[in-house]
């Protein structure tokens, strides 16, 4: 079996530019690709640590915070991120972190720091591995970042969120596409080829009538 290259083309970028993770591209290049992020948008991001998508969402949504600085400083867009581990770095002001898990977080927790319901919602959140049932553990988590949606998302957000490829998959899939107006699977260059990472990629939130 080949040995997976470690310091690869994007881990030599991500140290280059400053990124705190070589997952910093995997987010560059669905938004590149997907165009979910915009100046001044609100983003939650969820499974944050150690912070290399907080860098990229504030980039995006506050331009002039400058590559890899992570600094914010625009008008109006914010990051929110959550994570079960603490994120040491700080982003600065237009970048909030939370220490919590998804399954017991008061979602109020998470709005606080905006205080409205978010533009676009980011999960790359991936369960420990342990070579067993990883993929459905990682479906589980995506379904509760559904299941969380109408709390946090507003009617016309976009979302962008990691799944193992796995036998859950592909009902996962359907049911965000019953979501969302607009929802397709997607793999970044970033992602590498000997993962069964994959990207679920939606546009224009349809909360469900209650
Ligand atoms: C691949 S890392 C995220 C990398 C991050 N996007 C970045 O670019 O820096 C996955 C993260 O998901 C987090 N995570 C897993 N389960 C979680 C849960 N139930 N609640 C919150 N975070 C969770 C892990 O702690 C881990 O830090």
């Amino acid at each position: 079996m080949p040995r997976r290259i470690l310091h690869d083309k994007y881990f030599l970028l991500a140290k280059e530019h400053g990124y705190l993770a070589r997952s910093a591209y995997k987010l560059k290049q669905i938004n590149h690709a997907k165009s979910i992020i915009s100046p001044g948008d609100t983003v939650l991001d969820l499974g944050c640590a150690p912070g290399a998508w907080i860098q990229v969402a504030l980039e995006l949504v506050a331009p002039e915070g400058g590559a890899g600085g992570g600094n914010g400083g625009g008008d109006g867009g914010r990051v929110v991120g959550v994570d079960l581990q603490e994120v040491r770095r700080s982003f600065g002001p237009n970048a909030t972190t939370i220490v919590g898990d998804i399954y017991d977080l008061d979602p109020a927790v998470i709005l606080e720091p905006v205080g409205h319901p978010f533009d676009v919602v980011l999960s790359d959140m991936a369960p420990s591995t342990s070579g067993h049932g990883d993929a459905e553990r990682s479906a589980h988590l995506c379904h509760r970042v559904l299941q969380l949606l109408p709390h946090l998302a507003r009617p016309g957000a976009n979302l962008a969120m990691k799944v193992l490829e796995g036998s859950e998959y592909k009902q996962l899939l359907d049911h965000t596409k019953t979501l969302f107006a607009n929802c397709r699977a997607y793999k970044p260059k970033a992602s590498r080829d000997s993962s069964s990472e994959m990207y679920i990629v939606a546009h224009r939130y349809r909360p469900p009538k209650s």
